[in-house]
């Protein structure tokens, strides 16, 4: 199997590595077939992904697709983060071997994740706020 030069890049120096502090949505996704997991958090102001930072256990791919996907949301609206889908993140990384484009599910799966976990609590404030 062969990886392109930037999923190498972002397996090797993945970026927005970490947890953010006090987010403001988060995702936590596991993969049911092989086990590896991304956990995603976000901040949203004025609607639009302002910071974005993940954790992952999982194969180089997955790392490589959530590293890559935190530098794909900063800066889309929260609409247009629900748009971002697994074949954005493998053209992004140059591509990923046919065995291992379910590692790429897994990323657009977590960013749903957290961008539904941030509307419900959107919602819930709305509504604590009324
Ligand atoms: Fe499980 Fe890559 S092998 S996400």
């Amino acid at each position: 199997m062969k990886y392109s030069d930037l999923v190498r890049d972002h397996f090797g120096s993945p970026r927005n590595l970490g947890e953010l502090a006090d987010p403001d949505g988060i995702g936590d996704v596991e993969n049911p077939v092989c086990g590896d997991r991304t956990v995603l958090t976000i901040r949203v102001r004025d609607d639009r992904i302002a910071a974005a930072r993940f954790r992952a256990v999982g194969c180089p791919a997955a790392i490589a697709a959530s590293s890559i996907t935190t530098e794909l949301l900063i800066g889309r609206t929260v609409a247009e983060a629900l748009h971002l889908t697994n074949e954005d993140v493998s053209a992004a990384l140059g591509g990923l071997p046919a065995n291992k484009l379910h590692c790429s599910v897994l990323a657009e799966d977590v960013v749903r994740a957290a961008v539904e976990d941030y509307r419900q609590r959107a919602g819930v404030a709305a509504e604590v706020g009324q």
